[in-house]
Order: C-alpha cells, then sequence, then structure tokens
C-alpha cells in the first residue's frame, strides 16, 4: 500500500510586478489507492482511498490562499478530483470528459485554484463506481476574517456515509438495477460515521463550557440522512460551507452532498450519542457516534438507540434559512429554466431524467455570462412504485445558488450548492433558486445519488460565448478564462507501459501550430506575462503538430522501451502559435507524464 503521502506547506510566490501582493500557494498531494481500513475493530476492508484512509486527508487553508493539489492516481482505473461545493475554474472541476479528460491509472494531474470562498467543502472523484468507496475527503476553507465564522472552541467534522460495494436498487415489477463495485474492494453493508461503524467509533471529546463546531458532510452513494445530537439542541451556522443567520434546531436533514456547520453549546455533561437516520424512516438509527465529556463516566449509548431527538426533535426546513452575508436577488432574471425530475419506464431500461432526457442525450441549458438565471426544480414522479427513492439532491457544478422562498426572502436568500428536492406529497417537492452566470464553461448538474446519476439523471450548462476570445467556445475550452493553450496525456487505452505510445494533446484553435517540449522542472515557473508561464528549464523540442478541426494538435510518442527510464517523471509543455492573439505565441498549461 502506498504510506500517505501529504505534504503540506506554505510559501510566498512573489507577484510579477512590484506592489502586486503576494499570492500564497499551498501545496498537497493527493495520492488514490487500495489501502486496507478498518471500519471497526477486527474488520479489515479492501477499499479504494485517499492517503490509505477513509475518509481521506483533510485539505485546509485560508480564504484568498491559493490550493495547488499534485494528485496521483495509483488506481486501476482513470480518475479525477471533483472539488464539491466551490466555484473555481471550469477546467479544475474534475468532471472526466467534460472539465478535462481524466488522470489515467499510474498518471497525475495538478489542480490549481484560488480558495476565495471560506467553508466546509469535500472532494470526490466523479465516476459513479468510485463515488461508492472510501474517496472523498474534506476541504476546509478558514474565513481571513476569522471574527467571520461564530466562535467556537473545538472543530469536528463529521463524514455521514452508507458503506462500499455493489448498489442494488428494486425498479418495481420485480427487476433490479446495480452498480458494481469498485474492482477489487471489499463490500460493507453498514452506515458508516468518519469511516467507521457504531461499533468502530472513537468518541469525539468535548468538555464542558466549550462551544463545539461539527462540520457534518453527506458522502454517501445513496443514503440522504437526519443527523440529531442526543441531549443538545444544534445551533445551525453554515449551509453547505456559507454562513446562515444562526438558528436553533434538534436535528438536521442533510441529502447527499450536502454540508451543515452547527455550533453546540457543551452544557449538558455525560456521554451521548451523535445520531443519523434516514431521512425516510426517522426512528431507526443507520449510525452513531459519541459525544463524551470529560469525566464523564457512563457507558456510550447502544448503537441502536434512537435519541428523542432524532425520532422527534425539531426539523431544520429550507424556509428557516437565511443568508448571513447577504447577496440579493437583485435583478429579474434574465432567463428561467423550469426543469421536471422524473422517470421514463420505456421503451428500454428506466431512466431517470430531467425534462424528459436522460445522460448522455441531454440538451445542454444555456446561458451567456452575466445573466441571472432562475431555476425551478419540480419533483415530478408520481405513483406508488418506489416512492422512497424519489428524494433528489440536486448539485449544480461552479456556480452559488441563492434558494428562493426561505426565511432569507430576496434580501438575503442562504447560498447552496446542493437542493435536496422532497418526493411529492411530503413537504414541498418544488425549489426555486437563482444564480449570477460568471464562471464561462461547461459545467455539470445532476442527482447526487449515484443511482439516479448513473440512470441518467444529469444535465449540462452550456455558456455561449468566448469569454477569453481565443477562438474555442467556452463550452468546449479546458480553459475557458484564459487565453493558453491546455496539454493533456492520453494513453489512447494502451497505457503507459515502456514501449507503448502515447498521446501528446494540445487544446488550441484549429490550424494554428504547436510545439512540444519537455525538459527539467524549475521550482517556481518564470512568469512571461501574456506569453505565460515557463515551467521547464531547459527545454528540448519533442516535435510539432497542428491543431485540426476538432482543435487538437496531437503528437504521438513512444515511450522507450528502456527499463532505466521506468519510474521517470517527464515534465511537459508546449508553445503554440496564433495568428491573431497577442503576442502571437502562447505556452501551455503544464503536465507531467509518469513513465
Ligand atoms: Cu459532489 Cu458533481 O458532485
Ligand atoms: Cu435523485
Amino acid at each position: 500500500m502506498m504510506p500517505i503521502r501529504l505534504l503540506p506547506s506554505i510559501f510566498l510566490v512573489l507577484g510579477f510586478f512590484a506592489g502586486c501582493l503576494p499570492a500564497q500557494i499551498v501545496d498537497y498531494t493527493v495520492v488514490a489507492d487500495y489501502a486496507t481500513v478498518q471500519p471497526e475493530p477486527g474488520l479489515n476492508l479492501v477499499a479504494a482511498a485517499y492517503g490509505a484512509a477513509m475518509p481521506g486527508p483533510e485539505i485546509r487553508l485560508v480564504e484568498g490562499q491559493t490550493l495547488r493539489v499534485r494528485f496521483i492516481n495509483n488506481l486501476p482505473e482513470p480518475s479525477s478530483l471533483h472539488w464539491h461545493g466551490l466555484a473555481i475554474p471550469a477546467g479544475m472541476d474534475g468532471v472526466p470528459g467534460i472539465s478535462r479528460p481524466p488522470v489515467e491509472p499510474g498518471q497525475e494531474f495538478t489542480y490549481e485554484f484560488a480558495a476565495n470562498e471560506s467553508g466546509t467543502y469535500w472532494f470526490h472523484p466523479h465516476t459513479e463506481n468510485q463515488m461508492n468507496t472510501g474517496l472523498h475527503g474534506a476541504l476546509i476553507v478558514d474565513p481571513a476574517n476569522p471574527a467571520a465564522d461564530p466562535p467556537f472552541d473545538v472543530d469536528y467534522t463529521v463524514f455521514l456515509d452508507d458503506g462500499t460495494g455493489p448498489l442494488t436498487m428494486a425498479m418495481g415489477m420485480g427487476g433490479t438495477a446495480t452498480i458494481p463495485a469498485f474492482p477489487g474492494t471489499g463490500t460493507l453493508n453498514a452506515h458508516l460515521l468518519n469511516g467507521r461503524t457504531s461499533a468502530g467509533q472513537v468518541p469525539f471529546a468535548v468538555s464542558a463550557g466549550q462551544k463545539v463546531r461539527f462540520r457534518f458532510i453527506n458522502v454517501a452513494a445513496m443514503e440522504n440522512y437526519v443527523v440529531a445530537l442526543d441531549g443538545h439542541p444544534m445551533t445551525v451556522t453554515h449551509a453547505d460551507g456559507r454562513r446562515v443567520v444562526p438558528v436553533v434546531r434538534q436535528a438536521i436533514p442533510i441529502g447527499i452532498g450536502e454540508r451543515y456547520d452547527v455550533v453546540v453549546e457543551m452544557n449538558n455533561p455525560g456521554v451521548w450519542s451523535l445520531a443519523a437516520s434516514a431521512i425516510t424512516n426517522r426512528s431507526a438509527t443507520l449510525v452513531r457516534g459519541i459525544v463524551a465529556y470529560s469525566g464523564a463516566t457512563g457507558n456510550p449509548p447502544s448503537a441502536s438507540f434512537v435519541p428523542n431527538h432524532l425520532s422527534n426533535g425539531s426539523l431544520l426546513d429550507y424556509t428557516d434559512l437565511a443568508a448571513a452575508d447577504a447577496v440579493p436577488v437583485i435583478a429579474a432574471p434574465s432567463r428561467t429554466y423550469g426543469i421536471t425530475l422524473g422517470m421514463s419506464m420505456g421503451p428500454g431500461p428506466m431512466r431517470f431524467t430531467f425534462n424528459g432526457e436522460s445522460w448522455p442525450n441531454v440538451t445542454p441549458f444555456l446561458v451567456a455570462e452575466g445573466e441571472e438565471v432562475r431555476v425551478t426544480l419540480a419533483n415530478a414522479f408520481v405513483g406508488p412504485l418506489m416512492a422512497n427513492e424519489m428524494w433528489h439532491p440536486i448539485h449544480v457544478h461552479g456556480h452559488l445558488l441563492r434558494l428562493m422562498n426561505t426565511a432569507g426572502g430576496l434580501a438575503a436568500p442562504p447560498v447552496k450548492d446542493t437542493i435536496l428536492i422532497r418526493p411529492v406529497g411530503q413537504g414541498t417537492s418544488t425549489q426555486t433558486f437563482q444564480f449570477t452566470a460568471d464562471n464561462p464553461g461547461a459545467w455539470m448538474f445532476h442527482c447526487h445519488d449515484i443511482m439516479h446519476m448513473d440512470m441518467g439523471m444529469m444535465g449540462l450548462i452550456h455558456y455561449t460565448g468566448d469569454s477569453d476570445g481565443d477562438g474555442l467556445s467556452d463550452k468546449i475550452d479546458l480553459d475557458p478564462v484564459s487565453a493558453y493553450p491546455v496539454l493533456t496525456v492520453d494513453s489512447a487505452g494502451g497505457g503507459f507501459a515502456l514501449g507503448s505510445t502515447v498521446h501528446l494533446d494540445v487544446q488550441w484553435p484549429a490550424g494554428n501550430t504547436v510545439w512540444y517540449c519537455f525538459g527539467g522542472e524549475v521550482a517556481s515557473p518564470l512568469d512571461l506575462g501574456l506569453l505565460g508561464r515557463l515551467h521547464l528549464d531547459p527545454y528540448y523540442v519533442l516535435g510539432l503538430a497542428v491543431s485540426g478541426s476538432s482543435h487538437v494538435a496531437t503528437l504521438p510518442v513512444t515511450i522507450p522501451a528502456d527499463p532505466v527510464i521506468g519510474g521517470l517523471v517527464v515534465p511537459l509543455q508546449a508553445i503554440a502559435t496564433h495568428a491573431t492573439l497577442a503576442p502571437g505565441g502562447r505556452i501551455s498549461t503544464f503536465q507531467r507524464l509518469r513513465l
């Protein structure tokens, strides 16, 4: 197994122009690989995991810093990192085939983006069977001004998860749908809190008088939960990472992908159950953690104990939420979309649908930069079949969703990235949100129930323009906000073994020439202004190609079959010409090829 390779270090990169504020870069390395994890004593499970742990390593930085993550994929399948909840440039969003090609087995990719919003986020792959393993971690962005958060003494992250292994869903009429387990991993039919079953819990240590912040993250494949702490009300302070006007409740529904931060006053000494149930049945505890006051001597509550707060406590509702830092819905929408969430019963296999369409046969929703876009999501499924399955935690990538019809009204709507749509007949099954189209590119939005995703409940948002003016429309541009060529490495299915042929691809407007270079890697890239950032020193030209009608220039390279070079990491960059773009040439993004 790979050792944990998590190397946080912070250093300063001097601004290019004197007087620029230095940008702080925080570096991490995340390795995806098999690991043996122990959800409870005596139970060893092989899982796909980050940094050999489930959940994976916490990534933490301060608002305004730049996060740079070197992701190494040692899994036997292509993978990627998606940064759930952060509105970052499209090329860094980690959706295979949409944001960039996936990271092939044995290869790596460096994600780099500014963390401009504080809050609780998480990262995971964006492939259905991989989202049902141990592959998830927390990304916590602390506010630049600590006073922007409510005061707390201790900070605990609480992941809720529903085990790993093959998934099956009854489909009525006797059929089932399945998502196979990730190859080579074990099966666990239990719910997990921080990667452990109720039998494997490590108590959360607290002291009387403390204010304890819990950051709840639902990373499950198919389960929407309710979570409650026995003996203590919770003050909800953040929804999906963004601060809300504090609201006190005893139980919190949390859809897949959602996050809630709460602060709890520790004023009731003892040993307490922090319990989660299915959202569809609050009277059965699926997993529980233990909150233990220092000095308290009682036994931990039993795993099946159902705290009163869980079964009957006051439940948080979206209508309770108002943003603490108000971003009003100022403008009337420039575009309005109504989306019905439904199912198609055939002909053919049953599918989940947005407006009757099922991935990948979908019509993108078009937006233009600067528009205000209002979307209404309406659950349309009515019928006796599978009523419990009709909860849809809908997640939109890359944008901040201002949820309407809440305590915040139009002046202070809560800002979310995942919105749980209830079944018809169980409260409000329709939600409306508005977002500003301020992040050009191609973006996914989808149900975060991976069975529903797998059965087609995914859609696309396409920007209509070319915001960086590089001749590639935003919807296909892998770097839509800066006019630089994008270099990717592709084995074309042949693997990266010595002697095999790989393709160096550069996305760049058709008809333009691209030189491919390799060389040594400089510690900090040389900023050449409009030309780009040069990472190689010195560099050697590998070859040249011209981008064709699909906007890609491809150079096939055969890796020498020489064992001496096995294990080498080769830094790559390209230099591209452009007929109209000043100054006539640009240096590509940087990439490493692992031999
Ligand atoms: Cu948490 Cu599209 O993902
Ligand atoms: Cu769904």
